[in-house]
């Protein structure tokens, strides 16, 4: 077994680095728009058990698998058993397509950012500045390139001087804002035209309250396979790059506190985010704005930070530099994960792979910027939603690759290696694995169940909703 060379210092800078990894635009954009459709604190009871659930049983897998192999995805699984080889291939290829998009995001959040810092935001919240933003031939591009400029400057400067050090500054720091821009959020009002006062108060208590009414089987389906992908691609589990962070942590380190307070770190940023947006959308936007779903960030946040007055220009400011910060360490992520299985299979070195996975992410962002103006089209999707370029990629990469991902992984851990390996595995540093039988009653029986019928749900093949 080949021993990794590179390597976090230490527990804390794993930690960082994985959450930087799972926070992301999933927690700040993602969460909260479904939870404001998904029926606010049923939506969060949901997730909240799925989180203790299969959260803990699928990221505990992802960073063991790495540990134990001290491999990168693509070879980890061969080393598991020769005849899964197959899915270290599958894994590799969800970082290869949400790196087309992920970028492409970035630089939305780039171009919001620069326009807070640089005039009063009014023009970012008049109708039609997003979509005439995104169709534009050039600035999309531009500010995807600068984003992706410095995605590639941290990857380049390696695991621990690179990735370790950025996550340790940025993270306290967006932590900070999250909190400071949830608190200042609870304490806004606003009086309609018609003289109805909405508080932020308000608000949140529409964010935490169960909605039941009307609630039907198929309803609670729906909820539950939203909250279930949403936990995928919130923890960036099921494709490769907990297991190439994995494989970075040294063996004394305490594996079962480490995922413990990766999901806490995960889970916290994003309820913190429901926090932040949904009374402010509620105060200023009213029930009827809550229901805007994708745009909510874009569209929406602009509009509520117009009306605030003054504050809104520092406090949109301040969302989109965190926003850019979270999506900044976890695109990092994924383009480390490419860079370091290519180190792996062609023995190169750390800058050689970062101009070649730096060139092809470029190409491929260049394609989804243009998905929006000369490449543009309509795809039907088998889940029943329409979208274009980038909308096909995330289709791929998260309602497809993933839950078949860890489908078959679960199988080769829960029947075919079994449990127990996973289990010394925490243990190694002597620490007792105090949900060990969880864990393995949960990989053997429930993931799998689960993770085929969302995989069929999410293709097509089984019509429930
Ligand atoms: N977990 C990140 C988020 O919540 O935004 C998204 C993500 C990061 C997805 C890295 C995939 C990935 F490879």
């Amino acid at each position: 077994m080949a021993k990794k060379k590179n390597s976090f210092s230490g527990s804390l800078g794993f930690v960082l680095a994985a959450a930087g990894s799972a926070v992301g635009v999933g927690n700040i954009w993602r969460f909260p728009y479904l939870c404001a459709k998904d029926g606010g604190g049923l939506f969060l009871l949901v997730y909240l058990v799925l989180v203790v659930t299969f959260g803990f049983v699928l990221l505990t897998t992802d960073v063991a698998i790495g540990r134990r192999t001290k491999e990168n995805a693509l070879r980890a699984f061969g080393t598991l058993h020769p005849k899964w080889k197959f899915v270290g291939y599958l894994t590799f290829l969800v970082p290869m397509l949400i790196m087309t998009y992920y970028s492409v995001i970035g630089g939305w959040i780039t171009k919001y950012f620069f326009e807070y810092l640089t005039t009063s935001g009014r023009d970012v919240a008049e109708d039609g500045y997003f979509t005439s933003f995104i169709t534009e031939k050039n600035a999309p591009l531009i500010f995807t390139g600068i984003f992706l400029a410095l995605t590639i400057w941290v990857v380049y400067r390696g695991v621990e001087k690179g990735i370790e050090k950025f996550s340790c500054f940025i993270m306290p720091g967006l932590i900070l804002l999250v909190i400071g821009i949830a608190i200042f959020s609870l304490t806004l009002s606003y009086t309609d035209a018609d003289g109805t006062v909405r508080t932020g108060i308000q608000g949140f208590l529409v964010y935490v309250r169960p909605d039941f009414t009307g609630l039907t089987v198929k309803g609670f389906l729906e909820v539950l396979l939203d909250a279930m992908s949403q936990l995928f691609f919130s923890l960036s589990v099921s494709m490769g790059i907990m297991v190439t962070y994995g494989s970075y942590v040294k063996d004394e380190i305490d594996l079962n506190k480490a995922t413990n307070q990766i999901e806490f770190f995960d889970t916290g940023v994003a309820l913190l985010s429901g926090m932040m947006i949904i009374p402010a959308v509620f105060v200023f936007l009213g029930r009827d704005g809550m229901a805007s779903g994708p745009s909510l960030t874009f569209i929406s946040l602009p509009k509520v930070f117009q009306a605030m007055g003054g504050a809104g220009h520092i406090v949109g400011l301040a969302f989109f530099l965190m926003l850019g910060f979270a999506a900044l360490t976890s695109c990092v992520s994924v383009m480390e994960t490419l860079v370091a299985n290519c180190m792996e299979v062609f023995g190169k070195t750390r800058k050689q792979m970062c101009v070649m996975v730096g060139s092809y992410s470029l190409l491929t962002a260049v394609l989804i910027c243009l998905g929006y103006n000369v490449l543009y089209f309509e795809l039907k999707l088998p889940n029943g939603s329409t979208g274009q370029l980038l909308d096909v990629m995330d289709y791929i990469s998260n309602s497809f690759l993933m839950p078949i991902i860890s489908f078959l992984t679960s199988i080769l851990i829960g029947w075919v290696v079994g449990p127990k390996w996973i289990v010394e595995e925490v243990e190694k540093n002597g620490e007792h694995f105090s949900r060990a039988g969880m864990y393995s009653f949960l990989i053997r029986y429930i993931v799998p169940a689960v993770m085929l019928v969302l995989f069929l749900v999410s293709t097509g093949f089984i019509n429930m909703l």
